[in-house]
């Protein structure tokens, strides 16, 4: 296997606007990261994923980019970035920018231009059709976010066409067709890249083909609002994009740099056509076959069978990812563990799993320190795009607010965006202003420095986890095989290497379990590497296992 920092990184998930506000404006910024930089080197991670920071009208907190070559005023501007990139690679951080090239903000100059005049030269960069001859939308695709009519197209009267939108009218579909946009994008890459960008997190990139003829979509029922929500995920000829984006930019000699692709359309089953190295596409992909699969929470078998598939690609020569939660989710410890009276050992349980898993370990900021979901009564105090389109799509069926909201909240992506609390001063002390979306009122209960005070908190298991990495190589590049694969509860796994094995044994749930010790280890000597209780050391390997217990073993 060949070795790569990406492959041994922590990479901790910054969504800026929510992190740190050092100006009293409510909203966190990058001067805020910066003074942070001591807080990520104590925790060990040793990359960030910023959420886009670029210049947005923050329609979706930054995802609608108007200035793919600028940073956003209110984060600190270029300048402050600049400074960010020079002060975290100091401290041995290497930054990784997401990256969204399926859409633009519709007030990118790109747009502008290209809604002006059918022949302006921007024109090709998006997606223009003219109405059906009846008079109708030029096919039933609707969007995402349920904006306007809830159809994915939007009519310009300038020019009387409809431009595509997967997400709405605001995010319009960059044309990738079109070879003069592919270099416009590869050239602004390699600007980030060389002002010491270490890699990039591809926006949706698995949307970025579409089907040939932009046919109407008939495999499915329409929603309420008569639109089908079309996943448009890897559409044939998308191998030859990635090859191209790939060879043009993070993969040029001069950058040691990898590409990760958000892809819900990459799962085991066909993830070797698009991440074996030889392919030459992407590094790595995000993939949601455990954080967005209905019912909510996926069982414990499904996590395994869908790590287990896997592992057999990475058997083969592919590098996975680990994660449960992002901006996107809700909260891991509220979506897999018990955020009641097991929050604390249960995040540790769920990270004790994920980081021993193989594969670049992600966290999401805030994570490390067990925060939980947060509800609230009004849609007023919900900001994210899906929760709102959904919320009035409720309404307009007929449901009352509060029934509307309900349905929702729980998957809400604002359970993940409610800004971190750094002590139990007032607002968490995220911010001496009003915070531009309320925290979690419990944070005189959960905050960071609370958590880094004591001992056995969530926040320093996280670093030991971390550390552990950092110290013993079988947890990066170590063999990987299951135990008890149809036993509902318990999560075991090997992971090995030249002459030392580590054996983590989990328990996934609320009740006791048995675990008896593999044959395979029988008469050899067990140690506990780290455990979420230590009341518990000592004990028989093979006994009853209490809830949401963890024990990561070394047998020698
Ligand atoms: C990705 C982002 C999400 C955003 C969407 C549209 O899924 O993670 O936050 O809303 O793309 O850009």
């Amino acid at each position: 296997m060949i070795k790569k920092w990406w492959k041994e990184a922590v990479i901790y998930e910054i969504y800026c606007k929510s992190f740190f506000d050092t100006d009293g404006d409510g909203l966190g910024d990058l001067k805020g990261v910066i003074e942070k930089i001591p807080y990520l080197n104590e925790l060990g991670i040793n990359c960030i994923w910023f959420t886009p920071i670029y210049c947005s009208p923050q329609f979706d907190n930054g995802y609608d980019v108007s200035d793919y070559y600028d940073i956003e005023k209110d984060y600190g501007g270029l300048e402050v970035f600049e400074e960010l990139i020079e002060k975290a690679h100091a401290a041995g951080i290497k930054i990784v920018m997401d990256m969204v090239l399926n859409h633009s903000s519709n007030k990118c100059k790109w747009f502008i231009e290209s809604r002006k005049s059918k022949d302006n030269p921007y024109r090709n960069y998006y997606y223009w059709r003219p109405a059906k001859p009846d008079g109708s939308e030029p096919n039933n695709w609707g969007n995402y976010f349920r904006t306007g009519n809830g159809s994915a197209w939007t009519l310009d009267e300038q020019t009387g066409e409809y431009y595509l939108g997967l997400y709405g009218e605001f995010m319009p579909d960059l044309n990738w067709e079109c070879a003069e946009l592919r270099e416009e994008i590869y050239s602004m890459m390699r600007y980030w890249l060389d002002k010491g960008v270490d890699g990039f997190r591809l926006d949706v990139l698995t949307k970025i083909k579409k089907p040939a003829g932009l046919p109407d979509v008939l495999d499915r029922e329409p929603r309420d609002d008569g639109y089908c929500v079309f996943a448009c995920d890897c559409q044939e000829g998308i191998h030859d994009f990635f090859r191209e984006l790939r060879s043009n930019t993070w993969a040029r000699e001069e950058f040691d740099a990898f590409g990760l692709a958000e892809a819900s359309g990459i799962r085991y089953d066909n993830a070797l056509d698009f991440l074996l190295p030889e392919r030459e596409e992407l590094d790595l992909s995000y993939h949601f076959q455990i954080v967005n699969r209905a019912p909510n929470p996926p069982s414990v078998l499904y996590y395994k069978e869908v790590q287990q598939g896997w592992m057999e690609n990475f058997a083969k020569g592919i590098w996975p990812t680990q994660h449960l939660a992002n901006h996107d989710m809700p909260r891991q410890t509220s979506r897999f563990g018990n955020d009641k009276e097991y929050r604390e050992r249960s995040a540790k349980m769920l990270a004790t799993v994920t980081h021993l898993m193989p594969g670049t370990v992600f966290v999401y900021q805030g994570e490390e320190i067990g925060m939980v979901n947060c509800y609230f009564d009004s849609i007023e105090d919900y900001n994210d795009r899906y929760t709102i389109g959904n919320y009035w799509a409720g309404i307009r069926a007929g449901k009352t607010p509060k029934e509307s909201l309900d349905a929702f909240k729980h998957v809400s992506r604002d359970n993940a965006r409610r800004p971190i609390p750094w002590n139990d001063s007032k607002n968490g002390g995220f911010t001496t202003g009003t915070p531009w979306i309320k925290l979690d009122p419990n944070y005189t209960e959960i905050n960071v420095e609370k958590d880094m005070a004591n001992k056995n908190s969530v926040f320093n298991y996280y670093k030991k986890l971390i550390a552990l990495r950092k110290q013993d190589e079988t947890v990066v590049y170590g063999d990987f095989k299951m135990f008890y694969p149809d036993d509902e509860k318990l999560v075991s796994f090997a992971r090995s290497l030249n002459d030392e094995t580590l054996l983590v044994v989990a328990n996934w749930s609320d009740n006791n379990v048995d675990f008896t010790l593999p044959d395979e280890f029988a008469g050899k000597e067990l140690c506990v590497v780290l455990t979420n209780i230590e009341e518990n050391i000592g004990k028989d390997v093979s006994r009853t296992l209490e809830p949401w217990e963890a024990i990561i073993y070394k047998i020698n």
